[in-house]
């Protein structure tokens, strides 16, 4: 007998719970980039922003919803009037638009948080979710802090929301704080018991915070869920979200468990989405990162070792190849030519314009005058920096560093701020001390610096360095990356990618999410 095979709704919210990392705020033109890179991916449903939170959010969310084709753009909103109107607005010329409503039903959010008394939060979600309905053909309404709500005031909040017409019922792990036991549990109460369920679709949205969320989403869709909420990389608020790559290559690997559901997201994207949006968040990807970290597919064990050379299954549950890691033994140097180039892009995963290769195959023959192999990781690499760049009030033209046992570190540095060339020399404590106070100094930043660190692409003394940098200045963090050769360039570029991206955040009325 065959088994009726049941589709898991991929619900993607890195543009929006995921942009609520610290530094990782987004402008129109990246989030526009991240959606086009998540329609490649195959996201069902795509939660662009939160439209009233500022007005640069509103004006992102609205422009993803010009781009996407296929996907249902989402914006969220909170249970009220001008929230719902201002997300409509938003979303609303998106060829599948959406709403996700949303109120807080724990008595502790209630006591502390909303003020208000378990009647008046039914009323809100019965008039929020009217509201949505009468604007959205698709809309779907969460319980704040579900799992810290009382079971039997969910059965009357969810059903209260069916009667008013929502689509969609998510069970949010608001803090983290369910395990999958209870999960599973709650989410078959609430099949049992509320009414009108089994003609929507129930969905799940995990937090992190005792690293549970993946193994949650699990349990509930074991449970009946259908859909999952997630996020590239699984960046989120606080310790962040159930990732995307992670429940995707669940299904994937073990057919044996779960054969009968599947996705329809495409694999081989996972990893260059992955690079995509560390490199526009500035967030960077956690080494032993499940599914997309550097180490993922790396065997470092001698025993690990002469297993994986005798046949690769010993070690391997799935291979780099599924989830879009190159792993090609061939590398371009200084005499591949653009042909070359575009292959290796295409099979990495990037589609380029002719505009854009152009650009790439220039950086390329710059790297490859320094280094005499350039690896896939380089390829990427100059992909992000040419072609995903936050737009740039501040532009590096040159550096020029001296230091030694004997001398003092000297910069001299040559910026373009607002089109205006400005140069000015300075010294330090080092190489990177003497650059670093000089750029400071040139642009009257008054950030903070709150972390630096330096890592190498690829193998080899001439590999390329990436750079990471963390700024701060009052409320507002930005990451920032920059990558080259020579770490001191990657350094500066690094530092001035994050500087662009504070000046990106104070341009925003607002820089916070107001309280959810
Ligand atoms: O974590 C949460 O509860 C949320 C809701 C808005 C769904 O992000
Ligand atoms: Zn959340």
């Amino acid at each position: 007998m065959s088994v009726q095979r049941e589709k898991i709704i991929i619900f993607d919210t890195t543009l929006r719970d995921g942009e609520q990392s610290p530094g990782a705020s987004m402008d129109v033109h990246e989030k526009v980039l991240v959606a086009k890179q998540l329609e490649m991916l195959g996201v069902d449903k795509l939660e662009a922003g939160f439209p009233v939170s500022s007005p640069g959010d509103f004006d992102a969310v609205q422009a993803v919803a010009g781009e996407v084709e296929r996907a249902i753009v989402i914006g969220l909103c909170r249970a009220r009037p001008e929230d719902i109107s201002i997300a409509w607005n938003a979303v609303k010329d998106a060829k599948n638009p959406g709403l996700h409503t949303f109120i807080a039903t724990s008595d502790i959010h209630m006591k502390h948080k909303l003020r208000m008394t378990r009647d008046e939060v039914l009323v809100s979600v019965q008039e929020a979710v009217a509201a949505c309905r009468e604007l959205s053909p698709s809309v779907e309404f969460s319980a704040e802090d579900a799992t810290r709500s009382d079971w039997d005031f969910l059965v009357d909040v969810y059903a209260a929301a069916i009667s008013a017409g929502a689509d969609t019922i998510n069970i949010p792990d608001t803090v983290g704080y369910t395990n999958p036991q209870e999960f599973f549990d709650l989410i078959t109460h609430l099949r049992n018991k509320v009414r009108g369920i089994e003609g929507v679709t129930m969905s799940v949205h995990c937090h992190n915070d005792l690293g549970l969320g993946t193994a949650n989403s699990l349990s509930a869709v074991l449970a009946g869920a259908r859909q999952i909420e997630c996020t590239i990389n699984g960046i989120g608020e606080r310790a962040g979200n159930t990732s995307l790559e992670e429940v995707v290559m669940i299904f994937n690997v073990r057919k044996d468990l779960y054969g009968h559901l599947f996705t329809t997201i495409d694999a081989s994207q996972i990893f260059p989405t992955s690079r995509l949006v560390s490199h526009i968040t500035g967030i960077p990807v956690q080494p032993n990162k499940a599914v997309v970290g550097s180490n993922a597919f790396a065997h470092e064990a001698g025993i690990h070792q002469d297993g994986y050379l005798k046949e690769r299954s010993t070690y391997e549950i799935m291979t780099p190849e599924a989830v879009g890691i190159g792993t090609s033994q061939l590398v371009l140097g200084k005499h591949s030519g653009k042909h070359a180039l575009s292959k290796r892009l295409e099979s990495l995963g990037y589609r380029l314009s002719d505009k854009d290769l152009v650009k790439v195959f220039n950086r390329f023959k710059e790297i490859s005058d320094k280094k005499k192999q350039v690896f896939d990781a380089d390829i990427e690499a100059i992909v992000l920096e040419e072609i995903y760049r936050v737009p740039d009030r501040y532009e590096l033209k040159h550096i020029n560093v001296t230091s030694g046992t004997v001398t003092v570190p000297t910069a001299t540095v040559q910026l373009l701020i607002d089109d205006q060339i400005v140069q000015e020399a300075g010294f330090g404590n080092g190489p990177v001390d003497a650059l670093y106070k000089t750029i400071i100094r040139m642009t009257g930043s008054r950030a903070e610096l709150k972390r630096f660190s330096v890592s190498s692409i690829t193998r080899g003394t001439d590999a390329q360095g990436e750079v990471t940098v963390e700024l701060k200045e009052k409320d507002a963090v930005t990451v920032g990356q920059g990558s080259d050769p020579d770490i001191l360039v990657a350094s500066a570029k690094a530092l001035i990618n994050a500087m662009n991206r504070l000046e990106l955040i104070k341009t925003r009325k607002t820089t916070t999410y107001p309280s959810l």
